[in-house]
């Protein structure tokens, strides 16, 4: 383990009946960075994130973050880490303000927080409404914004993408890249889609039926790319379609893929 790892996980294994969601899995988030954990559905993304939010028990091996093995309960961690799991969870019955308040309080952030992170996500207009009644995409703006209202130290986000229009995807990129370069927040993401997470990232893991089976930076994806590419390209918008297609096509074939 590093000095400056976040999160480390070693051996991590769940079962679920027969099928191993995750298998032994080591693992190393550094602080400041953007690491993405892309996977197909099914690869084990979310199993993973629950074990590393201590959300669930591992059959086997462990999860440490911040250096200190996961343990429920515990305010303090809370307080330093943001999470968004699968579908956000909200209090239906309460605005967008209201959950956010609420989640303030519990996490003792300061009074204007809420009003800071409904401007950074955009929320303005949806403020006052119910959080039942909120379409896809702003339902997933206030799950990050919830993530984020503590300014945590560390991001876990499952899927942040999921529900968010292409120009969303785009804000969102931004203000976690700007979160990372800016506040040294060290964000854990996870993506079924490679372009989501191709220019954001700092490190790629892929995972395929619960085992991490390539680990890239951005020195090598661009090298992985280049690998693929005969044409040697100068016109930047171009390159950045051969880099995602490329990817794309590297992606599959090591998730066993068809390749397109
Ligand atoms: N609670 C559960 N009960 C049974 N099987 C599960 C459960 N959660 C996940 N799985 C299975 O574990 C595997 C990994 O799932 P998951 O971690 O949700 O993958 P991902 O998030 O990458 O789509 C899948 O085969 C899924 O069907
Ligand atoms: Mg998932």
């Amino acid at each position: 383990m590093t000095t400056d790892a976040v999160v480390t996980t070693r051996g991590l294994t769940k079962r679920f009946g027969r099928v191993t969601a995750v298998d032994d899995l080591d693992l190393e988030v550094r602080r400041g960075e953007i690491y993405a954990f892309l996977g197909r559905n099914g690869a084990g993304k979310t199993t993973t994130i629950r074990m590393i939010l201590g959300l669930i028990r591992p059959l086997a091996g462990e999860v440490r973050v911040f250096g200190e093995p996961v343990r429920s309960g515990r305010p303090e961690w809370l307080r330093r880490v943001g999470c968004l799991v699968e579908t956000a969870t909200a209090y239906p019955n309460l605005t967008v303000r209201e959950n956010l308040e609420l989640h303030r309080r519990l996490t003792g952030a300061p009074a204007r927080a809420v009003a800071n992170v409904i401007e950074q996500l955009g929320l303005g207009d949806a403020a006052e409404r119910r959080a039942g009644q909120l379409s896809l995409g702003n339902k997933q703006r206030l799950g990050l914004a919830r993530a984020l209202v503590h300014a945590p130290d560390l991001l876990v986000l499952d899927e942040p993408a999921n529900g968010l229009d292409p120009a969303g995807i785009v804000e969102i990129r931004g203000l976690l890249r700007s979160l990372a370069d800016d506040h040294g927040t060290t964000v854990f993401v996870s993506s079924h889609i490679l372009v989501e997470v191709a220019h954001l990232a700092d490190r790629i893991g892929i995972v395929h039926e619960g085992r991490l089976v390539e680990e890239l930076d951005r020195a090598a994806l661009v090298a992985a790319a280049r690998a693929f590419s005969a044409a040697q390209l100068t016109e930047q918008q171009r390159a950045d379609a051969l880099l995602t297609l490329e990817l794309e096509r590297y992606f599959l074939a090591r998730t066993d893929g068809s390749v397109r």
